[in-house]
Order: C-alpha cells, then structure tokens, then sequence
C-alpha cells in the first residue's frame, strides 16, 4: 500500500512524459525514497501491483489531501469523528504532513514545514531528558521527536479518530513502534488532574487554537501542569504567530497566568511560536519571603 501525495505524483507524472523509465519515488509521503519502473499502465510497485497513471493525475491534482493507494482506485484520508464531531485529514507538504482539524492546520505550514516546527517546540526546552509529558498527541511529531532523548514519553490524545489517522500517516509511525511512548485517550484536563504530583521533567503543551480547547489554556489547567512537573522541570506552551495581533494579546494572556500559578523564568520563544516556564519551587519560597 503506497501512501502518495501531488508531490510525489508529479514526479512520476513528469518522468512520464518526459519518457524516463526509471526514477526515485517515494511510496510513504517522502520519509523514504526507491527506484521504481515506469511502465506503460502506470508504476510498478515492489509487490507487482501497478499505480496506475488515471489515480496518480487524480492525486496530482488534489494541494489539499494525502492519499493511500494500491492497484485501485486513491482514497484520500479523512476521518469523522462522531465523539468530537470533527473531520480529521492529512494535508501534504514536501516533507511530513500536517492535519487538518475542520480545515484548521495543527502544524505551522507557512515558511517552514511541519518536522522544522516539531524540532523548534523541542529544542525550546532542550535538553530533553528524563521524564515527558505531551499534553495534545495530535500526529505524534512532539512526542516522537521527544522520545529520542526523554526516557519515557507519555502523551495523551483527546480524540481516538486521530489516532486512526495516526495510522494512516507513514510520519507517526514510531508512536506506535517506540516502546518508550505511552499512549493516553482522553481530555489533557482530566487526564492530568488524575496524575500524580512532581513527576515530569519537561512539559510540551501544544494544544489546538482556543476556540477548540480553551480549558488548556485556563489557570486551572496550568495549576495542573505546575503540580505534576518536578523542582526545576521545564515547560513549553505553543500559542501561535506572535507577530499577529491576536497571538500577541494570547501570549501576554498565558504568561500572566502561567506566572499567577507559580511558574518563574517565564520566556517568549518566538521561534517556536510559543513561550518556556520554569517550576521553581526555592525561587517561588524566596521570592514569597
Ligand atoms: C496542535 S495538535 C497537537 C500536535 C502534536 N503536538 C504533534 O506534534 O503532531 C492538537 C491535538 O490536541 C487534540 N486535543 C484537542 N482537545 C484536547 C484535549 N482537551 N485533550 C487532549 N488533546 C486534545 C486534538 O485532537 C489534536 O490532535
């Protein structure tokens, strides 16, 4: 089963009719790359199916969706969820993709691509040790990208659905695969107010926009990530632009109350769209004397 956006379908399409026979294609959306026949019903695929030419156009002529294909027809990968009642997608760019949550990308797109955006929330808090809390699964970039250094990650996911789609994604697959990551279904609210206290060394919160999730945006859930990280651990809070006027007054917002519930070297990370928070349980008592 080849898992194809338009950026690989063009290249198939163009050494067609620029009558090469022979190329370098990828079958999982770019994370690895084969040489492959061009023969005349379309690509032979390692198994002896064919893709054929008909769905590969139909693919290349399709910006906004990622399609999973054999020697049938393409079928591009969406998912409603009736728990949450939204319709999930994976939306290509030239490296992994990003999904669409009801149209609304979850990964930043514009001027960088979603893997650059998993390492920029990353690296705000490096290094990235011991143990991670991801507070929004999503496609798993953070919580992946985490667990090559943490040693356990534990990542919880509102919706199963997105999960499905998880599966669907060849980029999310070592959410699966990786040992050291620990999947959790629910809502980050409950979830975290039932774990116990001082446990995480590094917190990665990238939740979806308020409008979809203001309780993670709330001082009581705050309070929550407070309680349950250790003396010292680290925090990143994914916002959005902060050039952009809504992203601006967001900020100045989530700093206030992520320094009312008792968070020290509270920073802007610009470039990582988002802002660090320190646990500081010695600085909070001498600052208090
Ligand atoms: C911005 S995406 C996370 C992206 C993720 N960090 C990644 O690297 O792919 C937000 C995710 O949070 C999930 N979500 C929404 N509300 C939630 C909640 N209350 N608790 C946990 N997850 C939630 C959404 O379904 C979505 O998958």
């Amino acid at each position: 089963m080849a898992v194809l956006s338009h950026f690989q379908a063009r290249i198939a399409l163009e050494a067609r009719t620029e009558g090469i026979t022979h190329v370098n294609f990828s079958f999982d959306l770019g994370r690895n790359t084969q040489q492959v026949e061009l023969v005349e019903k379309g690509i032979m695929l390692p198994n002896g199916k064919i893709l054929k030419w008909a769905g590969l156009a139909e693919i290349a002529n399709s910006r906004s969706s990622c399609f999973i294909m054999d020697d049938g027809e393409p079928r591009a990968i969406h998912i409603y969820s009736e728990e949450t009642d939204r319709i999930y997608s994976l939306y290509p760019t030239q490296g992994a993709p990003t999904m669409l949550v009801s149209g609304i990308p979850m990964h930043r797109i514009k001027g960088t691509e979603p893997h650059q955006d998993t390492l920029e929330k990353v690296r705000a808090i490096k290094p990235v040790v011991g143990q991670v809390l991801d507070t929004a699964t999503g496609l798993g970039y953070t919580a992946i990208e985490a667990a090559r250094t943490a040693e356990y990650v534990t990542t919880i996911e509102l919706d199963p659905a997105v999960l499905d789609l998880c599966r669907q994604n060849p980029w999310s697959q070592e959410l699966f695969d990786n040992p050291n990551i620990n999947q959790l279904i629910g809502g980050s609210f409950e979830v975290v107010s039932a774990m116990e206290s001082a446990r995480f060394t590094r917190v990665i919160h990238d939740p979806p926009v308020f409008s979809l999730a203001g309780d993670l945006y709330s001082s009581e859930f705050y309070g929550e990530l407070y309680r349950v990280m250790r003396n010292r651990a680290k925090l990143f809070h994914y916002i959005g632009d902060p050039e952009s006027k809504s992203g601006r007054s967001m900020t100045a917002g989530v700093i206030r109350r992520l320094e009312g519930v008792g968070f020290g070297q509270v920073r802007r990370v610009p470039k990582a769209y988002g802002v660090v928070a320190v646990k500081e349980i010695g600085q909070r008592l001498k600052g208090s004397k």
